[in-house]
């Protein structure tokens, strides 16, 4: 089943700081669930264009979505903020105040990507992934939607065998704001006179319940199985993610099909054979590294959207790629994750699933009518190669004339 329901997660309680350790920490909330924001003729949303790649690709986005609003008759006021290498040369900041503010006091957040060869040496608080994880933790965003579904058009892109990927759809949930992201203490110390360095892999359960609630309520709403990941073989906090993920499936999600997986066992699995899987969960570092991975199945990084949300308010939409800074500013990059993350936005926190699929449908027509950009052209496929540019006029073109289907939020 499809998953075409605006979505915000409900508190209850205040987000507690996950820089303390567990036993002093007062529980995050544990009543989330998806539900849809009421749709609106105005909305207020965040731009952040970021780095790289990022201004062009924001600028395609944003003139496919004046088409759609105009089409379908409601307005959009996209205002930019700064995140990233941007903001650390203008305000010495990775992700200003200023910033923050205007990112809450909107409808939606939609980021393009950060980063680039000027900041790498930075000391870590003014290097722009700084700035992405403290948004990440002063906005709440505690769970994090990077769905890989394999586009039939791009199939031959993948470096894996065609009969392993065709169909493959995973959709895999990560824990955003905790593990050993944000655990403390952590440090580089002198100890016996030489240096360590450590990092605090910590879960608390309402952090492990609430996130197990949204990757419930993920599958339901999708092929009805979930795979939780973690290496309860080895770490005691895994014991307590598998025990707590067990409980509030068991009791809460009974159409849930839940199974367990190591977390190595899981990346092997995903090359071997990724149809296998419908929903993952996982904490922060292990989500990172295997929606990498299952990223890859689908051939390009150029194609994925994520969606980052919290238990109310504002959630964060954006492309998984980086900001490929040796390409920028060259007409050359895809602007396609980025309007998808566009449509997730649309589906996920302004409840219009109709204009999400318009946007969806435009992309696979556009792929259908042999229009590709570099990353996704290969020797031979007989397909035009076109710049950001294009690709963007060509989607607002679609937008502008492609029939809409009848979408009816679940
Ligand atoms: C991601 C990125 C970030 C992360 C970096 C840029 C901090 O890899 O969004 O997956 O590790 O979460
Ligand atoms: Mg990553």
């Amino acid at each position: 089943m499809k998953f075409s329901t605006a979505l915000t997660v409900a508190s209850i309680f205040s987000t507690a700081s996950a820089f303390t350790p567990s036993s002093l920490r007062t529980p995050v909330s544990v009543a989330t669930s998806l539900n849809a924001v009421s749709k609106k003729d105005s909305y207020d949303i965040t731009l952040l264009p970021g780095d790289g790649i990022g201004p062009e690709i924001t600028e395609a986005t944003k003139k496919v979505l004046q088409v759609l609003c105009k089409r379908q008759g409601f307005t959009m006021n996209l205002n930019e903020a700064l995140i990233g290498g941007c903001a650390i040369d203008a305000a010495n900041d990775p992700f200003p105040q200023e910033s923050l503010d205007q990112c809450l006091a909107s409808d939606s957040v939609l980021l393009a990507c950060i980063g680039g060869y000027k900041w790498d040496a930075n000391p870590r608080e003014l290097r722009p992934e700084t700035g992405l994880l403290k948004m990440r933790k002063e906005m709440g965003l505690f769970a994090n939607l990077r769905p890989a579904k394999v586009i039939d058009q791009l199939i031959d892109a993948s470096t894996l065998k065609r009969e392993v990927v065709e169909g493959v759809d995973v959709m895999v949930v990560r824990e955003l704001t905790g593990d050993v992201y944000f655990g403390e203490p952590k440090g580089i110390d002198v100890i016996n006179g030489e240096r360590v360095g450590y990092n605090n892999m910590i879960y608390s359960e309402s952090e492990i319940e609430r996130i197990a609630r949204v990757a419930g309520d993920v599958a339901s709403k999708r092929g009805g199985k979930l795979c939780s990941v973690d290496k309860a073989n080895v770490l005691d906090v895994s014991q307590l993610w598998r025990d707590v993920v067990t409980d509030v499936i068991s009791k809460d999600f009974s159409d849930v099909e839940l199974s367990h997986m190591y977390v190595d066992n899981c990346a092997m699995q995903l090359i071997r054979w990724p149809k296998q899987f419908d929903t993952i969960v996982c904490g922060n570092i292990f989500g990172d590294i295997l929606s990498d991975e299952a990223s890859m199945l689908v051939g390009s990084l150029g194609m994925l959207p994520s969606a980052s949300i919290g238990e109310s308010g504002p959630g964060v939409f954006e492309p998984i790629h980086g900001s490929a800074p040796d390409i920028a500013g060259e007409n050359k990059a895809n602007p396609l994750a980025m309007i998808l993350s566009a449509a997730m936005m649309l589906k996920y926190d302004l409840d219009r699933p109709a204009e999400a699929l318009l946007l969806e449908e435009a992309v696979e027509a556009v792929l259908e009518k042999g229009l590709r950009t570099a990353d996704i052209k290969q020797d031979g496929d007989g397909c035009e190669l076109i710049g950001c540019v294009e690709m963007g006029e060509a989607i607002a073109e679609l937008v502008e004339s492609m029939e809409i289907k009848d979408v009816v939020a679940v």
